[in-house]
């Protein structure tokens, strides 16, 4: 296996396995400790079924298998196989996304943070990409919490930030119906149960409030945190190519989509490790 750290403040692309067929536990165990290193690994030129992909997710911990609610549209065919989800824009003869989250840009977040137990790893495999756009972006909140201004640490840490998802992607959640929407608290900043390293645990398109701190001065706080975090000296930026199977580290990232055209068609197929309630 060749490992090539990228130039950008996480990621590396590692090149000469065939990760279609079966791995033994020693290589799992390599790929979970080279995730945790790099935050996220990128191996291009992949050939999996959805089978093959899903039977890779199954070494590196137990499979997440959890429907989007019935009040969000989910096509069937997203979920043929529990476990994968197609991530797409592609329409049917209906003109009915064939996919979740189908369209255009989407904030910076971190997968199932809304839940008690948020995802371990998140991996996507490249089945058919726009020309333009529909970039995946990842922050490393490592650094971005390294780098945060000591005051704001100060206001931050040992506070829990209230985490919700109303599948809208470029916009706040509405906290007036929280009853109706998944939501859950988190620390605001984790220790990560790996590798025992501080990330900021808090992003743009979920977080909304903090402990303590009403709705107002929350917004204040955390718009300073987020545009700290989404500068461009934490972040890898990834274009995608057909075959490119990529598998990120969902505690010490938040990661973005950038905006790409209705017609550009995008398809990736999605299986998620599951995680554990944060301390
Ligand atoms: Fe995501």
């Amino acid at each position: 296996m060749n490992i090539t750290p990228f130039k950008a403040p996480l990621g590396a692309r590692i090149e000469g396995l065939d990760l279609a067929s079966p791995i033994s536990e020693a290589l799992s165990s390599e790929l979970r400790e080279l995730i945790h290193k790099y935050q996220v690994v990128l191996f291009p030129q992949q050939t999996f079924t959805a089978a093959e992909q899903l039977n890779l997710a199954k070494t590196l911990g137990p499979v997440r298998s959890r429907k989007l609610p019935d009040s969000y549209f989910s096509p069937k065919s997203s979920y043929d196989t529990p476990g994968i989800a197609y991530v797409s824009n592609i329409r049917d003869s209906d003109g009915m996304p064939t996919g979740i989250i189908p369209d255009g840009e989407m904030w910076f977040h971190h997968d199932t943070c809304y839940t008690e137990e948020p995802d371990k790893f998140t991996m996507l495999y490249a089945i058919e990409v726009p020309m333009h756009g529909g970039n995946t972006r990842w922050a490393n909140m490592y650094a971005a919490w390294n780098t945060l201004p000591s005051h704001l640490k100060k206001e931050i840490e040992d506070k829990r930030g209230l985490n919700v998802y109303d599948y809208a992607t470029i916009e706040r959640p509405d906290l007036n119906s929280l009853e109706k929407i998944e939501h859950a608290w988190q620390p605001a900043v984790i220790t990560h149960p790996h590798t025992n390293h501080k990330a900021l645990f808090v992003n743009r398109l979920m977080t909304c409030q903090i402990e303590g701190l009403d709705e107002t001065e929350s917004f204040t706080l955390l718009e300073t945190i987020f545009d700290h975090i989404e500068q461009d000296q934490f972040i890898y930026e990834h274009t995608w190519r057909p075959g490119d199977f990529i598998i990120w580290d969902n505690l010490s990232t938040v990661h973005a989509r950038t905006h790409f055209e209705l017609n550009d068609k995008r398809r990736l197929r999605r299986c998620k490790v599951s995680g554990e309630k944060l301390m």
